[in-house]
């Protein structure tokens, strides 16, 4: 595994001879941000060693290097999730790959559905914390005590710091920004009404199928990590509706332009 990394790092840092200093991962519908981003280079996942390709609709699979409020970045446009078939190896492997490109700082959005009754569709909440719900650990098996160790701290997962600029960036900019805790579950499937209570009543105020196998391996290798979502359905009891990917993807592209802009001067602030 280890040499997989190296080897696919070694062949990003050939091709794009870039540096960046900062890694994203674009979720859902958060395309947006590619739009701002002053690309130097782009290079399609097929064309990585070792790298899966995406599946899902509405994710593209491209690695883009380029600047973003004066910051050298390497974006990733589309990500890899557990429900498509993914190993855990498979969904974490970029974020390792970065490491190794010497970035230190992660940011990761996504879409998830609100369990908190404060949330509203459409809402932005920057994560505070997560729970692990996924019915495999990311960190399972040999560790690679070269990027990490064995039994990582997980007790400030989401950079303060980055949490705080994010908050003063929205409010300058009179932006109504939330934060909470997210549970990370495998999907393909939505919840149910008795999922979405049962997770209110374990602390989480956000419910998604993402972002926590990526974050708790930038955690082991030690990244400072800022996580936002979008709120794109309600898990509220009385509140739930029917919810199809469409939808999801609707209102996250709704919710876009906020997103963008949080990110943006976040980044310009780092
Ligand atoms: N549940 C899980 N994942 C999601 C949801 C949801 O309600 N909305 C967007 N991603």
């Amino acid at each position: 595994m280890l040499e997989k990394i190296k080897a696919t790092s070694s062949f990003i840092k050939e091709k794009s001879n870039f540096n960046p200093d900062i890694g994203i991962i674009l979720g859902t519908g958060l395309g947006g941000l590619v739009k701002e981003i002053e690309i130097v280079k782009s290079i399609p996942y097929k064309d990585i060693p070792n790298f899966p390709v995406t599946t899902v609709q509405g994710h593209t699979g491209r690695m883009i290097f380029g600047k973003l409020g004066n910051k050298k970045i390497l974006a990733m446009q589309g990500r890899f999730h557990f429900y498509e078939g993914y190993s855990m190896q498979e969904v974490t492997f970029s974020v390792r790959v970065m490491k190794l490109l010497g970035i230190n700082h992660l940011i990761v959005s996504n879409a998830s559905g609100g369990l908190n009754p404060d949330y509203r569709v459409g809402d932005i909440v920057v994560l505070k914390d997560h729970i692990n719900m996924f019915p495999e650990h990311p960190l399972r098996g040999a560790n690679m005590a070269e990027l990490g160790p064995r039994f990582p701290d997980m007790s400030r997962v989401y950079d303060e710091r980055l949490r705080n600029k994010a908050r003063v960036v929205a409010s300058e900019h009179n932006i109504n920004l939330k934060e909470g805790v997210y549970v990370g579950v495998s999907g393909p499937t939505f919840e149910t009404p008795a999922e979405y209570i049962m997770f209110r009543n374990f602390g989480a105020d956000l419910v998604g199928m993402s972002t926590v196998p990526e974050v708790i391996v930038a955690r082991q290798m030690d990244m400072k990590v800022f996580g936002i979502s979008i709120v794109t359905d309600s898990g509220v009891p009385g509140q739930i509706v029917e919810v199809s990917h469409e939808e999801v993807q609707q209102v996250a592209i709704k919710a876009e332009p906020k997103m963008t802009l949080v990110l943006k001067e976040l980044i310009k602030s780092m």
